[in-house]
């Protein structure tokens, strides 16, 4: 996790929030590279989602109505339980003083367990983790909304809106991508426990009697996405939850979970989420959230089935997957380790980088053409300073997918090397066939 932190800071993948105040814990910032591989996989995402004919998209608004969060039960509901030390006043969740450590410099490395039992902490309360704010100018309780801790409700209280407009029939769904925030208690571990993050949730609404097929579908779905973008198998699986470890609106849950550096961790959550939302919308808003089908003229309230991806933790999964230390043969026959990011070609920030061999004999020109047209095409890198070796390394720890070198002999044919990053194989090609080729295996 150490070396993967600071790669993302060095070449610009994340950074911290605020840095140079310090940080503000939790928030984390992406740079160049990191925009470019999170929009990705949100593009990737967004495809798989949504361009099939059972699927609509939604962007609703962060601040909603707050008694959409009294209906969803965030208000009641959305508490970690919240133990404080009265010696160094550090804050721990109850519930996971076990891993915790004491906050306080003068015992560095000392469990906050061995703290607990000395009995310095605090009895646990309860700590609900919405943000709040105010609407309009007076900040009394009138004008309290929170920033949403999950897209979903934004596509629940939809729901009619979009069967309508959108004339879809059940069964459909509505896919969401967008921000959310928990004033977590503990962030912990880089990108998988942040105050800010976003989510990238689809709810698709059936008939009840056939929520376990779609369960089952779903499940199968999501797992398959992230194995099409090159995770490795052996480092995901499924949790499911134990029946006493249901959310309180959830019939059955599994979550999709990764082998970061730390342990599992989850990514995803598949919730068969029944018609809790819906009849809770309803009850709270006085507003029919009904569904009527046309063709057994029956009326129903749809049952849910959820699936709710952290964009940025995918993002730091995606990031610990491709990261590999190799061996690999140097310009004069040496070895050494080569840092290389194999991202999927479709997640890869940057999909090639053109060298010059040299800067001089009108390469840096030619190089400069192909750089130029294959821009309006895909994100590319011109690199002329240092050995062609370190140039190659440098792209290989971004992950860029292929290297283009113009030589001598593209003097004499117009000719140039193709550099694969995974196989470091090198092919001669003409510049005329760069792009189709490129094309074909990004
Ligand atoms: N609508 C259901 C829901 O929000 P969740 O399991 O609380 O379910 C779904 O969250 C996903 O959102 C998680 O699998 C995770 O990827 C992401 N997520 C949740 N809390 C997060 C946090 N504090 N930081 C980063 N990602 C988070």
């Amino acid at each position: 996790m150490e070396k993967l932190v600071s790669l993302s800071k060095r070449r610009g993948f994340v950074f911290q929030s605020s840095e140079i105040y310090g940080g503000l814990n939790g928030c984390w910032d992406y740079g160049p590279l990191g925009v470019e591989l999170l929009r990705n996989i949100k593009e990737q995402w967004w495809q798989a989602m949504t361009y099939r004919e059972d699927v609509e998209g939604l962007d609703a608004a962060i601040l909603m109505h707050p008694t959409v969060w009294q209906a969803s039960g965030h208000v009641e509901n959305f508490t970690d339980p919240m133990v404080d030390c009265r010696e160094c006043k550090a804050r721990f969740r109850a519930d996971q003083i076990e891993d915790a450590l004491c906050g306080s410099p003068a015992y560095k490395g000392r469990k906050a367990s061995k703290c607990q039992a000395e009995g310095k902490f605090t009895e646990a309360r309860q700590f609900n983790l919405m943000f709040k704010t105010f609407v309009g100018p007076v900040e009394d309780a009138g004008a309290v909304v929170y920033l949403r801790p999950e897209t979903a409700q934004g596509i629940f209280v939809n729901f009619l809106n979009v069967q309508a407009a959108s004339r879809q029939k059940i069964p459909f769904g509505i896919a969401q991508i967008g921000k959310a925030f928990r004033n977590e208690i503990n962030t912990k571990n880089f990108l998988f426990r942040t105050r800010e993050f976003e989510q990238m949730e689809m709810q698709f609404f059936v008939k009840p009697g056939t929520d376990v097929e779609w369960f089952t579908y779903w499940k199968a779905e999501r797992m398959a996405w992230f194995e099409s973008l090159g995770m490795q198998k052996d480092r995901l699986q499924f949790h499911q939850h134990e029946p006493d470890k249901l959310a309180h609106y959830a019939k059955d849950a599994y979550d999709i979970e990764y082998k970061f550096p730390f342990g599992w961790g989850e990514i995803e959550g598949i919730h068969n989420r029944t018609d809790f939302d819906l009849s809770r919308h309803e009850q709270f808003s006085g507003k029919s959230m009904k569904y009527f089908e046309e063709q057994g003229k029956e009326k129903f309230t749809p049952f849910i089935i959820e699936t709710s991806a952290g964009a940025s933790r995918s993002f730091m999964a995606f990031l610990v997957d491709a990261y590999r230390e190799e061996e690999a043969p140097t310009a004069d026959g040496k070895m050494e380790t080569r840092v290389v990011m194999r991202f999927h070609p479709r997640l890869a920030p940057l999909k090639a980088a053109v060298f010059p061999l040299v800067n001089r004999d009108g390469m840096p020109e030619i190089a400069k053409k192909i750089e130029a047209d294959l821009r309006p095409h895909m994100r590319v890198f011109y690199d002329d300073s240092g050995a062609v070796g370190r140039r190659y390394r440098r792209q290989d720890e971004i992950g860029t997918p292929f290297c283009i070198t113009v030589d001598s002999q593209t003097l004499a044919d117009q000719t140039v090397t193709v550099r694969e990053r995974d196989s470091m194989r090198q092919e001669r090609l003409a510049i005329q066939a760069l792009l189709p080729y490129l094309r074909e295996r990004l």
